[in-house]
């Protein structure tokens, strides 16, 4: 509720996930055919990796109240105390390898975005390649893992994290000012479960049908959705920090960026991070 104090207001964390609450009257094509909600795992992409085997399991939900060793892109942590955020993993066994990984990590924080705005009002911008930002700030990551499945599949851990009650004396204090939940961002109490079930939503729009993604769709998609191009970016990939202003999104879903220092360069979304220019995560043109 644009509130911006320091001090931890535990008060605003309260009620468990509730299974049937969340999937009471979804009409999910393929996501929801089970729904676990953990209170303390380690984390939900490294639970649903190594427990969930098999095609039967495509489509699973795992939340948790509370992950003790929360996983971010490039070997980072995602923090979030017990009862704040959305924790999930949607597990998906891909049979037929329809799934395009590079166009999944594009179209996830899509869905979210279009969730998070149908449940709370708040609209995220997206950065490249999968955050969430809110004024600037950090509302949301993502990060896919993948395992090989059984024959010839390939099993997915799309993990997401969702800031939802937070206050600012609840982030670590490096963090503080670089990231906001959407208690600080609306004007509305937020109710966890109805932004799980929106996001579930709209995944499952775009899960359901793998066979029908178009790069292109997808590209237009993130892009309508992520901080404009033209946008000026330090990126770093390979060991090095790059910077320049976002052009264009290429078909394999690799970020095109005209490089200070001369010439373009593509960044592909798995391996490659924005970098802070100065205090907010992007810099707009001009
Ligand atoms: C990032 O922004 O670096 C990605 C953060 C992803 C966090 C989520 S929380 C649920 C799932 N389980 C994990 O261990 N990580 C993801």
């Amino acid at each position: 509720m644009n509130r911006s104090g320091d001090e931890p207001r535990p008060e605003a964390i309260a009620g468990r996930l509730n299974a049937d609450r969340v999937l009471a009257y979804l009409r999910l094509a393929r996501l929801g055919r089970s729904l676990e909600l953990l209170d303390d795992i380690d984390s939900t992409n490294r639970y649903a990796l190594e427990r969930y085997m098999s095609p039967q399991h495509d489509g699973a939900v795992i939340a948790a109240e509370r992950q003790t060793a929360g996983r971010g892109r490039l070997g980072r942590s995602w923090h979030c105390p017990r009862g704040a955020g959305i924790l999930a993993t949607i597990f998906l066994f891909d049979e037929s390898r329809t799934i395009d990984p590079n166009l999944l990590s594009l179209l996830v924080p899509v869905a979210i975005v279009d969730g998070i705005d149908s449940a709370t009002g708040v609209r995220p911008e997206i950065l490249w390649p999968n955050d969430l930002v809110a004024s600037g700030r950090k509302l949301a990551g993502v990060l896919i893992d993948s395992a090989a499945g059984a024959a010839r599949g390939v099993r997915f851990a799309i993990g997401i994290g969702i800031n939802c009650l937070q206050h600012r004396g609840h982030f670590p204090p490096d963090l503080r000012d670089r990231a906001t939940s959407l208690d600080l961002e609306s004007k509305h109490p937020i109710e966890r479960e109805a932004v799980l079930r929106a996001v579930l939503v709209q995944l499952d729009r775009w899960l359901a049908h793998p066979q029908a993604w178009q790069a292109s769709d997808v590209c237009r998609a993130w892009i309508e959705r992520a901080t404009p191009l033209g946008s000026r970016v330090r990126i770093s990939h390979a060991g090095k920090v790059f910077s320049g202003h976002t052009i264009d999104i290429d078909p394999t879903a690799a970020l095109v960026v005209q490089l200070d220092e001369g010439g373009r360069r593509l960044f592909p979304a798995g391996n490659s991070s924005l970098m802070p220019i100065d205090g907010p995560l992007t810099q707009m043109p001009g």
